[in-house]
């Protein structure tokens, strides 16, 4: 995917495609407006027909009098006073898909009056990434399936080059991270294990000279006492995997962010089987994991000043003699003892090693990604992850990271009140807590684990994955966790 930003004589611009934006009643974007003048007015009266009078939706035309350009999107964004970057961000969603069926790789846009140039183009340039992916590693599209989007030109009006520049930049790095973290998503659980995700993960360190990787296995597991880890693998004939992935940004004495992503390649429940329906999805359940790939992948390619450590345990829940059985008992390597009650409560049980593990990096925050809980999806819907943290502080810059980058979450509440549904007769805790605010008790559950540190944990189980005909990963959050280290950094965005 190519991003360039330009300006210039719109009418002027060669492209095969320039997309213009307009608003409910014909009203004309600025740029639209310059280049209905050169065009005598038949923009203008064009819309006049009506056609894109509310506002929404676009229209294709060819051979418009007065420009250079062979066709010209008109794409509907709305009440003026209304548009911004999430606007213009839906409306391009539809004008790709537009352009990938009539086969037109390329365009310009032209971005409308009134966006910020870093967040507007940022907005905009990162839509375009999301259009030039498509999984194909295990199925090759048909012949007349739509074009991906290779090359958008933005031109900016007077732009603040160096904050558009910026901008294009930081969305081409965090297109990628988000490419890979829906790849890995879509991958199936029999290509996309644990081992492989280590062989990823090192993949990585091989093409960036920023990044390296450590892969324990579970020898060096069982020597650290990770017995809630090595429990939930023993159950599979995939060998579980913790992989660490290390990028130095900033000065060696400099406390790393620290991302700890659930790479669970997939999920049957154990013993504690889950339903056959729609099980399938169940290979997503590692998209934590995937998402601290994503984050690592765009932190480096912004050459961000930061030191960031992603962590990912990897591992299957099956069922198998040697799994899980409800009743037993492992030891963590916290020390902390634990009941299996529901061996489909797993991911808790590889995440809670891989965030005592961590405490030897001394960390300046920690942020755990998991697809934890379905409860998190009947509390909060798709729309927003779960957000759960005692550190208010803490809470804000992740909701405004979040909010910045539309990949939106929404704070639950993590009191003392819950902790006791955990409590067990056999063992310092019971993997699960009742029917009551299951999102809730599972992070009540991580939150014993992560003492050390300023730490905050995001359900993703409703957000990381659409079903339904459009079924697949989208990436989330990688979005917001490149925010949020973009901030923590201190690297200009805007001004
Ligand atoms: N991976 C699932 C959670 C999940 C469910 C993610 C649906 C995405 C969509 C997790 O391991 C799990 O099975 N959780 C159980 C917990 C329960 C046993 C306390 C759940 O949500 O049912
Ligand atoms: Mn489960
Ligand atoms: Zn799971």
């Amino acid at each position: 995917m190519e991003l360039k930003i330009v300006g210039g004589d719109l009418a002027k611009a060669k492209t095969p495609c320039l997309i213009l934006g307009v608003y409910d009643k014909h009203k004309l974007s600025a740029p639209a407006q310059a280049v209905d003048r050169a065009t005598d007015g038949a923009i203008a009266k064009l819309l006049r027909k009506g056609d894109l009078d509310g506002g929404k939706g676009w229209l294709m035309t060819y051979d418009m009098p007065g420009i250079v350009a062979e066709r010209l999107l008109l794409l509907g964004l709305g009440k003026r006073k209304e548009c911004d970057r999430g606007t213009l961000a839906k409306a391009l969603g539809k004008a790709f898909a537009r352009l990938g069926e009539a086969r037109v790789p390329q365009a310009l846009l032209a971005l409308p009056e009134g966006l910020d140039d870093y967040a507007g183009v940022r907005a905009a340039a990162l839509k375009a990434t999301a259009a030039a992916y498509r999984y194909e590693q295990t199925k090759a599209p048909k012949d007349d399936a739509p074009v991906l989007l290779k090359r958008l030109d933005l031109w900016v009006d007077k732009p603040r080059r160096d904050a558009a520049e910026r901008a294009l930049t930081h969305a081409d790095a965090i297109g990628h991270g988000v490419a890979l973290a829906r790849e890995l998503g879509n991958l199936p659980g029999n290509i996309c294990t644990p081992t492989y995700l280590a062989e990823r993960a090192m993949g990585l360190a091989g093409e960036y000279d920023a990044l390296t990787t450590d892969i324990l296995d579970e020898d060096a597991m069982a020597e650290l006492s990770m017995g809630a880890l090595l429990s939930v693998s023993r159950g599979s004939r995939q060998p579980a995997k913790l992989i660490v992935m290390r990028y130095n940004g900033a000065a060696d004495q400099d406390k790393p962010v620290v991302l700890v992503g659930k790479g669970l390649t997939f999920d049957a429940g154990g013993i504690s089987i889950k339903p056959a329906a729609d099980m399938d999805e169940m290979k997503y359940d590692m998209a934590g994991g995937a998402s601290v790939f994503g984050a690592v992948l765009a932190a480096v390619r912004m050459r961000l000043p930061i030191n960031l450590i992603g962590v990912v345990p990897a591992s299957e829940n099956l069922p198998d003699g040697e799994a899980n059985k409800p009743g037993d008992v492992v030891t963590s390597m916290s020390g902390q003892t634990i009941e299996i009650l529901n061996t489909d409560a797993e991911g808790r049980l590889i995440l809670c090693d891989a965030l005592s593990y961590v405490e030897r990096f001394e960390p300046a925050v920690v942020l755990d990604m998991a697809t934890l809980t379905g409860a998190c999806i009947i509390a909060l819907g798709k729309h927003p992850s779960g957000l759960f943290t005692a550190d208010d502080k803490l809470a804000k810059e992740v909701a405004d990271a979040g909010e910045a980058a539309d990949d939106k979450v929404w704070r639950m509440p993590l009191w003392e009140d819950y902790q006791q549904q955990l409590d067990s007769n056999f063992a310092d805790m019971a993997n699960i807590g009742g029917r009551e605010a299951g999102a809730v008790t599972a992070a009540c559950f991580l939150s014993r684990f992560t003492k050390a540190y300023p730490w905050a944990h995001l359900d993703i189980a409703g957000t990381a994955w659409v079903s339904g005909k459009e079924k697949g990963a989208t990436g989330r959050p990688v979005p917001l966790l490149s925010e949020f280290l973009i901030r923590r950094s201190g690297v200009k965005t805007g001004e």
